[in-house]
């Protein structure tokens, strides 16, 4: 009997101990914490006791404010989270929130996120026209939006921040404030610090798909991105992969980077298409 009893009390506190991990989400561009309530839900069903945090800032027309503003914003919401969680936390972050979650984790010393899902993040940059573009460039089409985004102005919006235009490298690399030195296409004093702490997580997982609609190429949302040709380059073969320049190969080495790809899904609908959740995201929120 007493043998069964301090089983039984083992048995709990293991199980106490053993919950899920907490789960923080960042929204994307021109949504907010009201486009996750059925991701929320999702996780709460199939994970019941997971302490799920939509993050709620720099929301609708204020995400187009300038990324590393809103990456430390973040941050600092963020912190909080992270300090409780002794065994780690994991970041799921959607769309243009997959690139401040990038940056995030590469300048935060001593983060315990765990897992980090890119869900559909334009994580190699963004070349296409689409209706978020129209949105802020009314009048541009993609092979004039350089002119409005590769300066001191243009830079003070976010889509700019991580728009790659092939056929303006140079440009790309001299007066992009953000992309550049996040992938390290351009060497800089951070590289270093920059990739350890990005190496600290455990696993990257990368969700996208070829009817996505807005992040193009889709491919970015898996690291790959046009070459001059316009021509995808996956991500094995991008330069910042072969340089290992921010750690991706070293994590791809570990055997901690898991790839989903699933056709049929438009941009705003991963976040709450049940098969994307039990398929892609599930099994990695434990
Ligand atoms: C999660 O589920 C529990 C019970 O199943 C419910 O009481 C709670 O309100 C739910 N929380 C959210 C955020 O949906
Ligand atoms: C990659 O490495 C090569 C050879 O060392 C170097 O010439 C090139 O500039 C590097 N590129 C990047 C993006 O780090
Ligand atoms: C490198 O880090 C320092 C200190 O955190 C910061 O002031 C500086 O702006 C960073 N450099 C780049 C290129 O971001
Ligand atoms: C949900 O995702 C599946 C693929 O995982 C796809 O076949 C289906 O079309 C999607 N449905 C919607 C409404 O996005």
């Amino acid at each position: 009997m007493r043998t069964q009893t301090t089983i039984l009390l083992l048995l709990v506190t293991w199980t106490c101990i053993d919950g899920y991990r907490p789960v923080v989400i960042v929204h994307g561009i021109f949504d907010g914490p009201k486009q996750f309530k059925t991701l929320v839900l999702f996780i709460n069903k199939t994970h019941p006791g997971t302490e799920v945090t939509v993050v709620d800032m720099y929301k609708n027309m204020c995400s187009l404010k300038p990324l590393w503003k809103q990456v430390q914003a973040f941050q600092r919401a963020i912190e909080p989270i992270i300090r409780k969680a002794h065994d780690g936390v994991h970041l799921l972050c959607f769309s243009q929130g997959g690139l401040i979650c990038r940056a995030l984790l590469s300048t935060m010393p001593d983060h315990n996120i765990h897992t980090f899902i890119a869900l559909s993040s334009p994580l190699a940059g963004q070349f296409g026209d689409t209706y978020y573009l129209r949105q802020v460039f009314p009048d541009c089409v993609k092979d004039t939006v350089f002119l409005v985004c590769y300066n001191r102005v243009g830079q003070r919006v976010s889509i700019c921040q991580y728009w790659n235009d092939p056929h303006h490298r140079s440009s790309y690399l001299k007066n992009n404030r953000f992309l550049p030195l996040l992938n390290g296409d351009i060497p800089h004093n951070n590289m270093t610090s920059w990739k350890q702490n990005f190496l600290r997580i455990k696993k990257l997982v990368l969700i996208g798909g070829p009817d996505d609609g807005v992040i193009t190429p889709w491919q970015s949302s898996h690291f790959g991105f046009y070459d001059t040709e316009e021509l995808v380059v996956e991500m094995q073969n991008q330069e910042f992969y072969r340089n290992d320049t921010f750690g991706l190969k070293t994590l791809s080495s570990r055997g901690d980077i898991a790839l989903c790809l699933r056709p049929g899904v438009k941009h705003t609908h991963w976040h709450s298409n049940f098969t994307v959740f039990t398929e892609c995201i599930e099994k990695w929120l434990t």
